[in-house]
């Protein structure tokens, strides 16, 4: 149920320089999804009252992303005032006046934060009923963070930013995340009082923590156990390490839900991917976009699929597809490419080097080797020969080939399409077909051929084929 008491602020704001990239570093993926995709998906798992995500940089492009993620989410623009300070006091200014409760502040590049850990963030603020409530970290390496400075009796005193911190202050290990929650009234209050006299020259967040204990206001910090769960992407040594920790949480989550997993290590899930009961996975596999497995299916060894369905106990090896489904008990590879548009039917088989694009191939049939089929309609229960092409592009525009149901094709055909195969047809080894063949007829048009006996021996005398040739006939 939605807890209107609860607002949600997502700084967006900041260009991620270190990333060194045109792409504004909170558009970043992992899993599939944005790196603000993923805090906004956690945000919304709080099921709060208010989204309000600040943006500046790349305002237009960040905005889209947020807005597919989370179309009711209010986006603010921050002003040429830098810091989280003024981002934070621009984000609840955009809050109902009369919104009395609690503000959740998260950052936008820092994925692995999940609902649980927000909750008992939000639990421990409101159980205290502390103004401030400081997500902090135990790390060896605190570099680069604000560190959270308590008083004797362990009390949080205020924050102090690596840039601005004494040497003493410098070897505190508790970090403050970035994470935060506060009661709206103190936060409003004390924003209003932060200045900018700090070496970054910005209105610090942070600074909201030691104004508000001066004020005689409670603030707690409750330090997260796994402190991975809080770090923030800034470059891209950090994000395909965020990347790998989001895929060991994907894969676990699954394995739990009872998908054997051979080797989680070589296994890459995408967070949208559903995964049915009885599955298994063998490594190498990489499931992304919205991909649906069904159960007892196995997909694997080094297979890649995008998009698509698999249903109940298929059988998928060795392939690369992408917006394809693949039917009940159907079998597919090892080698094989199924481009978007691709339909197999239950029991269905697309096999050794197939590429199919835009073709349903019918219940029950088999393209089993070494074929190409795209814009072609196979019905159900038919065979299609190995190394069978549809010639489907005319060099100006495609065309469809139609083959009806329990028709055998040869081996080696070309189908020259706009062109049908009727029910129950046959056509010969090394036929072009040209025409549509009529249910039931066998079609053939490869020349007849002639043997022309006891050529070798007179035209290639002395070799080897031609001794064979001589031992076969009793010549020698
Ligand atoms: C901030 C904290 C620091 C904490 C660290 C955790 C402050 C002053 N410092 O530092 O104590 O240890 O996070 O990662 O808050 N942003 C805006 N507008 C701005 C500036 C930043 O929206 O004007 C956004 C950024 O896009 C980012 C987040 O705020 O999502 C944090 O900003 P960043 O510049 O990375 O802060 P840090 O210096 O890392
Ligand atoms: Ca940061």
């Amino acid at each position: 149920m939605t807890d209107l008491t609860l607002a949600v602020v997502v700084l967006a704001a900041g260009q991620g320089t270190r990333m060194k990239s045109s792409r504004p570093k909170v558009l970043h993926s992992i899993a599939g999804r944005s790196l603000i995709g993923h805090v906004l998906a956690t945000a919304g798992e709080l099921e709060p009252g208010h989204v309000i995500a600040v943006v500046r940089h790349a305002r237009d492009w960040v905005v889209e992303s947020i807005t597919d993620a989370m179309p009711n989410a209010l986006i603010v623009d921050q002003d040429e005032i830098p810091g989280t300070g003024r981002a934070v006091e621009i984000a609840i200014a955009a809050l109902p006046a009369d919104f009395a409760g609690d503000v959740v502040v998260v950052s936008g590049d820092v994925p692995l934060l999940d609902a649980a850990t927000l909750r008992s963030l939000i639990d421990t603020h409101r159980a205290a009923s502390a103004a401030a409530t400081v997500l902090s970290a135990i790390l060896d390496d605190a570099t680069g963070y604000g560190r959270i400075v308590r008083g004797s009796g362990g009390e949080v005193d205020r924050i102090v930013e690596q840039a601005d911190a004494s040497d003493d202050e410098r070897a505190i290990t508790e970090i403050n995340s970035g994470t935060y929650v506060f009661s709206v009234a103190p936060l409003r209050e004390q924003l209003a009082l932060v200045g900018t006299h700090n070496a970054q020259g910005e209105k610090y967040l942070t600074d909201v923590v030691g104004l508000l204990r001066a004020a005689g206001s409670a603030v707690a910090a409750m330090p997260v156990p796994d402190g991975w769960r809080v770090s923030g992407v800034n470059d891209r040594v950090q994000l395909a390490e965020a990347s790998r920790r989001m895929n060991e949480l994907i894969v676990k989550r699954w394995q739990l839900a009872g998908v054997t997993v051979d080797d989680p290590a070589t296994t890459w899930i995408d967070a949208d991917v559903t995964l049915a009961e009885d599955v298994q996975i063998l490594p190498g596999t990489q499931l992304k976009g919205a991909t649906l497995v069904q159960t007892g299916a196995t997909i694997g060894p080094d297979t890649t699929l995008v998009d698509t369905e698999v249903g109940a106990g298929a059988v998928v090896k060795r392939t690369d597809a992408t917006l394809a489904v693949i039917g009940e008990n159907a079998s597919v590879g090892p080698f094989a490419y199924l481009r978007p548009g691709t339909y197999l039917g239950a029991d269905g088989k697309i096999g050794t080097f197939v590429e199919t694009k835009n073709s349903t191939i019918g219940a029950g049939s088999k393209v089993p080797h070494l074929s190409y089929l795209g814009d072609a309609t196979v019905g159900e229960g038919s065979n299609i020969g190995a190394g069978t092409i549809t010639a489907n592009y005319d060099g100006v525009s495609k065309n469809p080939t139609i083959v009806g149901d329990q028709a055998r094709t040869g081996s080696h055909n070309v189908f020259v399409a706009p062109v049908t195969i009727g029910d129950g047809a046959y056509t010969g080894a090394g036929t072009v077909v040209r025409k549509d063949v009529p249910a039931g007829a066998l079609a053939v048009n490869v020349a007849p051929q002639r043997n022309i006996e006891g050529w070798v021996e007179k035209n290639r005398a002395g070799t080897a084929a031609a001794q064979a040739a001589a031992a076969a006939s009793g010549t020698e």
